[in-house]
């Protein structure tokens, strides 16, 4: 994270620590609390933090309890978002859910031929002989996610790929579908099949 990130989170974070986020409705939420990392509108320019704009509504809710119960506990996940959502009740994030959802997304960029090439071929076809599943079977041929598998298109490759290396590593441990999935996969093949499901 660069230095005025890093800033910005220090700030959002004591702000918080002052004022209870509890008693805010998800609409003043957004613009003053979320959008320090998640960017207006869900659209963030670090890849620490994920963009949200256009993601699944109840993907998001999902994750949003397992932040609050402690569930979802890789390293940036209990530095960021556990204290965050512990302050949330369930019509708040009902409400935060909706509003993401109803931003427009990300658009994708396609990235290295071939990277695209070899993502490619793992997000339609999976690879058999690792035992990995194609991606699009969940989250789709154009990965728009749909209920609880979480949209991927116009994502931030590096964070999706962190995300695969946390469900191999066990860090972000509550998600046994992911799990199976990242088990063997390389870092190599992480980073090829993030920066095509980014890209659509
Ligand atoms: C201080 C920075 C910061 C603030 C403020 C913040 N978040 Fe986050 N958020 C993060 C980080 C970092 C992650 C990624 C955690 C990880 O890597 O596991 C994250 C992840 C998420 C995710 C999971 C997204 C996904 O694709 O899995 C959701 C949903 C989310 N935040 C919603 C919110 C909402 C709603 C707010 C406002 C109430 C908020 N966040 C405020 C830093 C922040
Ligand atoms: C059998 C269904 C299934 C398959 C196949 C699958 N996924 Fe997933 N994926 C899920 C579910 C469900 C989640 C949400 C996990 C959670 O709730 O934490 C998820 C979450 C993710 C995330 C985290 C997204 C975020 O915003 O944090 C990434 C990245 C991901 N999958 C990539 C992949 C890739 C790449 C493949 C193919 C190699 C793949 N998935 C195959 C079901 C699947």
């Amino acid at each position: 994270m660069n230095k005025f990130l890093a800033g910005a989170a220090v700030v959002v974070l004591a702000a918080i620590a002052g004022s209870a986020i509890a008693q805010q409705d998800p609409a003043s939420l957004t613009q003053g609390v979320c959008s320090a990392c998640h960017g207006p509108e869900g659209h963030s320019i670090s890849p620490v933090f994920p963009n949200l704009a256009g993601q699944q509504p109840a993907y998001i809710t999902l994750q949003l309890y397992a932040f609050r119960d402690h569930q979802r506990g890789d390293p940036n996940a209990q530095a960021y978002m556990w204290g965050m959502a512990s302050q949330l009740s369930d019509d708040t994030i009902k409400g935060l859910a909706a509003y993401y959802a109803a931003q427009k997304p990300a658009p994708g960029q396609p990235g290295s031929p071939v990277l695209m090439a070899e993502g490619e071929k793992i997000y339609t076809k999976g690879i058999p002989t690792q035992g990995v599943p194609a991606c699009a079977t969940c989250h789709g041929a154009q990965a728009l996610g749909d209920k609880a598998f979480p949209r991927l298109a116009g994502q931030h490759v590096d964070y999706l790929a962190a995300q695969l290396e946390g469900f191999k590593s066990g860090t972000r441990s509550n998600a046994p579908i992911m799990l199976a999935v990242a088990r063997t996969l390389t870092p190599e093949q992480m980073k090829a099949v993030a920066t095509y499901a980014a890209s659509r």
